[in-house]
């Protein structure tokens, strides 16, 4: 098999028999749509498993830095069985590494798309908490999105995906049955993480609320907006553009 796609794909029903492959497929064409893997390098941070990371270089990225230290938000053993994949598929183009992200040192290195699937809130969940109305959290934040400002290349493409924090069950006493498992409180709203970003240095926001995976493209048309979304999951996509250095000042 030499489709590297096919590869991936077909590995991951080895390794992930419970996954549903035509969601999952699904999921990682939205995710990237409109962003450009082939000759890419990028940055996963917070990448568990490896499934996007693997998937971005199945798609043709050259590099790929996967950061994942096993800590907030983690299911354990995820950098294990990362490793076990990245040697099944033999594809030594992708690094993971243990560091947090506040830890990893680029070493001058940018990037030409940075993800962060479910990941921007653990990267300081004390402080994620609180962003909304306290000024300390929102310095932790612009110190965190600063760093990752400087690791983009010009106009690269950084991709927030992540719940918000409002959603009808985070108003009942009663788990929400399609995330049973989210805490509500620990998320921000993405119009608040395009502020920070902005902020940082990125520009030309794109802001989607994901629809159900299984309902497909219908589903983006019925669900794929922020009613719906309040009532269902609360995901959203965020995509942002690194400005060129020159076109961009501080608070500007
Ligand atoms: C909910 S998981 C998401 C994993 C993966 N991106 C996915 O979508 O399946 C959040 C991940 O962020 C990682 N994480 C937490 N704090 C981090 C930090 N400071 N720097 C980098 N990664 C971090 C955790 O280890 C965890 O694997």
């Amino acid at each position: 098999m030499d489709d590297p796609l096919a590869r991936y794909f077909s590995l991951v029903e080895a390794e992930w028999p419970q996954t549903n492959i035509a969601n999952l497929r699904f999921s990682l064409e939205t995710l990237f749509e409109g962003v450009t893997l082939g000759g890419s390098r990028v940055l996963d941070v917070g990448a568990g498993d490896g499934r996007q990371s693997f998937y971005a270089a199945s798609a043709g990225a050259v590099r790929v830095v996967a950061l994942e230290p096993e800590a907030a938000g983690s299911s354990g053993g995820v950098r294990a069985k990362f490793e076990s994949i990245a040697n099944r598929l033999g594809d030594e183009s992708v690094e993971v590494r243990s560091d947090t992200f506040q830890d990893y040192e680029p070493g001058g290195e940018r990037f030409d798309v940075i993800l962060l699937n479910a990941a921007v809130n653990h990267l300081d969940e004390e402080a994620c908490t609180s962003l909304h109305r306290d000024s300390g959290a929102r310095d932790t934040y612009r110190q965190l999105f600063a760093k990752l400002a400087d690791m983009s290349a010009d106009g690269s493409k950084l991709v927030v995906a992540d719940c918000a924090r409002r959603n009808l069950f985070a108003q009942l006493p009663v788990r929400n049955p399609l995330a049973p498992t989210i805490e509500w409180e620990k998320h921000q709203q993405p119009r608040l993480w395009c502020e920070l970003l902005t902020e940082a240095g990125f520009a030309d926001p794109h802001l989607r609320w994901t629809s159900l995976n299984t309902l497909r493209t219908p589903g983006r048309v019925l669900t794929g907006n922020r009613v719906a979304a309040w009532f269902l999951r609360s995901t959203f996509r965020l995509t942002m553009t690194r400005r060129a250095a020159g076109t961009f000042s501080a608070g500007g």
